[in-house]
Order: C-alpha cells, then sequence, then structure tokens
C-alpha cells in the first residue's frame, strides 16, 4: 500500500467572497464519485463527504484514523433541511437555528431513519450545523445534498484553520482542498443537544455561553467533573477525548507571566526547545524566549490559538509554554476546554 500522506492532493486556491463555479463544480464532482473534499468554514477547515452516502462516509473514518463510533456532523443550508434529516425537532431547535444559523452552532437532534446510522457514528441522535462560510455554502448547495464533515486533520490532532495545515495532516488522503484562506473564527463550533427537556452544552466553541442563554435560556454544561458524575449529569460529546488538539510538543499550563517564565526557562535550561503562548505582555525580566502573543479578547485569542500551535508544531517546538486565560469568565470557557485537552497526555 503507498502511503498516501506522504503525497500532496489537489488543492484550488478559491476567491472566498465569490467562489468561482467551475471550482464548485468540479469539488462537487469529487464528491459525487464517493470521494473526499477538504474546504474551509468560518471555523476549521472541513473534510467533507456525501453525508447519506455509507461508502464516502467510511472513507472520512479512514481518512482522519478516526475511531467509527466518534459521531460526525452533517452540514446543511438552513432549517429546513436539517429538519428533513431529523425526528423530535423542536422549538428549541428553531429558535436556535433561527438565531446563530447561518453559523458556528451545532444541534445534535433525533437521527431520520434515511440517515445512515454510520454517520451518527451508530447512535440514534445527529449532528447538524448549517455554516455561513461562502464556499461551505456553494459546496453544499451545488451538491444538493447533506456534507458530513469533522475537522479536516487526523484524529487527536489539532484542527486546521488554513488549507497548508489540512495538506500537513491529510495529504492525499484528501482527494482536493479548497483553500479560502484563513478561518476567521479558528475555533470549532459550539455543539448543544436539544433532545429531552433541558438544553444541554456538548462543546463549548464559537458561539459563547451568555449569547446562547440569551435566546434558549437554561443551558446545562458537562464540566470534567460533572461529567464523570453517575446519573443524568451532562456528558461531553461522544468522541470528546480528553487528548485532543494535541500539538506535537508537550504543552504546559501555567497561571501569571512570572510562572509561565519560570517554567520555560527551567525547560530551556534542560536543553528543549521551548515557546511561550501569552495573552499578558511579557515582563520586563523576561530573558530571550520565544513568545506568541495572542489577543486579549476571547475571539481574537480563539482564531490566532491553533494557528499558533500549528506554528510552534512547524518549528519543532519541544514544550509550549501557555499562560492560562481568565478563569472568572465564561466566554473563555472554549479557549479553556481546548487548551486542556491539549495539555493532556
Ligand atoms: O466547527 C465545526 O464543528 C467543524 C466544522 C468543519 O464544521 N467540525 C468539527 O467536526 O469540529 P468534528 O467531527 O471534528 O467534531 C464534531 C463534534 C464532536 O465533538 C462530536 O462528538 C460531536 O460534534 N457530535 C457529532 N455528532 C454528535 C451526536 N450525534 N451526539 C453528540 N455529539 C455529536
Ligand atoms: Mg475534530
Amino acid at each position: 500500500m503507498t502511503d498516501r500522506k506522504s503525497q500532496k492532493p489537489e488543492v484550488r486556491v478559491l476567491d472566498t467572497a465569490h467562489p468561482d463555479p467551475v471550482d464548485i463544480a468540479a469539488a462537487v464532482r469529487v464528491l459525487q464519485d464517493g470521494g473526499l473534499v477538504a474546504f474551509p468554514t468560518e471555523t476549521v477547515y472541513g473534510l467533507g463527504a456525501r453525508g447519506l452516502d455509507r461508502s464516502a462516509v467510511a472513507k472520512v473514518f479512514e481518512a482522519k484514523g478516526r475511531p467509527r463510533s466518534h459521531p460526525l456532523i452533517l452540514h446543511v443550508l438552513g432549517e429546513d433541511e436539517a429538519r428533513s434529516l431529523a425526528v423530535g425537532w423542536n422549538e428549541r431547535a428553531t429558535r436556535l437555528a433561527q438565531a446563530f444559523w447561518p453559523g458556528p452552532l451545532t444541534l445534535v437532534v433525533g437521527r431520520a431513519e434515511h440517515v445512515p446510522a454510520e454517520v451518527a457514528g451508530g447512535g440514534e441522535s445527529i449532528a447538524l450545523r448549517a455554516p455561513v462560510h461562502p464556499i461551505a455554502r456553494a459546496l453544499i448547495a451545488r451538491l444538493g445534498e447533506p456534507i458530513a464533515a469533522p475537522s479536516a486533520n487526523r484524529y487527536q490532532t489539532i484542527s486546521p484553520t488554513t488549507a497548508a495545515h489540512v495538506v500537513k495532516s491529510l495529504g492525499a488522503a484528501v482527494d482536493l482542498v479548497l483553500d479560502g484562506g484563513a478561518c476567521i473564527g479558528g475555533i470549532e463550533s459550539t455543539v448543544i443537544d436539544v433532545r429531552g427537556p433541558r438544553t444541554r452544552l456538548l462543546r463549548p466553541g464559537g458561539i459563547d455561553l451568555p449569547t446562547l442563554r440569551a435566546v434558549v435560556g437554561a443551558i446545562d454544561v458537562a464540566t470534567p467533573s460533572t461529567a464523570d458524575a453517575a446519573g443524568d449529569a451532562p456528558r461531553p460529546s461522544p468522541g470528546m477525548d480528553a487528548r485532543h488538539y494535541a500539538p506535537r510538543g508537550r504543552v504546559i499550563l501555567a497561571t501569571g507571566m512570572n510562572e509561565v517564565e519560570r517554567i520555560a526557562i527551567a525547560h530551556r535550561e534542560s536543553g528543549r526547545d521551548v515557546a511561550i503562548v501569552a495573552y499578558s505582555a511579557p515582563t520586563p525580566a523576561t530573558p530571550p524566549l520565544r513568545v506568541h502573543t495572542l489577543p486579549h479578547d476571547p475571539k481574537g485569542y480563539e482564531r490566532a490559538l491553533f494557528t499558533t500551535l500549528h506554528l510552534c508544531d512547524d518549528e519543532g517546538t519541544h514544550v509550549i509554554v501557555v499562560e492560562s486565560p481568565p478563569h472568572d469568565d465564561e466566554r473563555w470557557l472554549a479557549v479553556h476546554d481546548r487548551l486542556r485537552r491539549a495539555a493532556s497526555t
């Protein structure tokens, strides 16, 4: 067997605002032939396949090296298409879809019988999202069917925010990459379960909790401790492994720049290649360490986080010391979630 990862896929560069119909048509042909197309969304790049075609969906799991029990998101144009794939679509689903679609919100609802169980990891629920990115929308519209798309990276690695990240991670396991530049969101969609009497957060993401609550009221949050509890406590999404979003280097979380610098210096003195990821300015005493300073607001930080971790990977960094963002503000929840997973060994 040839090693497809070391080979390169076809890459087409598109104008994000006005994707060329010729390129979209070429991508649709690949999908119709049962192939895989990576495409940009407003969150991260997706690895797309025809969502209702079992063998195309099987290729997605194969290309990612992802366990078959980890469900995929079906990407649709809007609420009408979503309803046709769901059972038990309810009033909360409508309210959320009307407020946040198209956009970085994924709704978990009951799975209609004609949706293959393979997409849903074998389960009875299905995750649905209507992306806002013009290239993603053009692709779904032209195909005329839902597109199953997880993030376009190998299992347990950092999600891709550029086409180059996709090529680096998947090689020719993907048939075609649509390059629409860097993703503006930079972190995956928020996943919300609207089945049952209580609305549950399964994965924090592009839309934060205060914004969601303003539309739908109370939301149960699965924290690492409640998720472990017995009974009906909320649980994180299936497929949300502790170790996820991990760069090759070791990620260490620390609070405050003094502590960050102390740890970084100790590792450097033992001969490792060290980088700091901070949002505060380095202290005047900072020795010449490699520092990536990210924006101080959650949205700006989200946009930069995965790109920065990919950069550290590309530079062969052994140890990445991250200044832990504020803990007293829910808007940082998605960032904390990704950092915790990146740091988990
Ligand atoms: O922003 C995003 O959501 C990106 C872009 C490409 O749309 N996609 C993405 O897909 O992040 P993926 O497969 O990497 O993550 C899907 C998440 C996982 O946490 C998975 O467990 C959850 O959605 N999920 C999917 N189907 C589910 C289901 N039926 N029930 C509960 N969680 C589900
Ligand atoms: Mg993923």
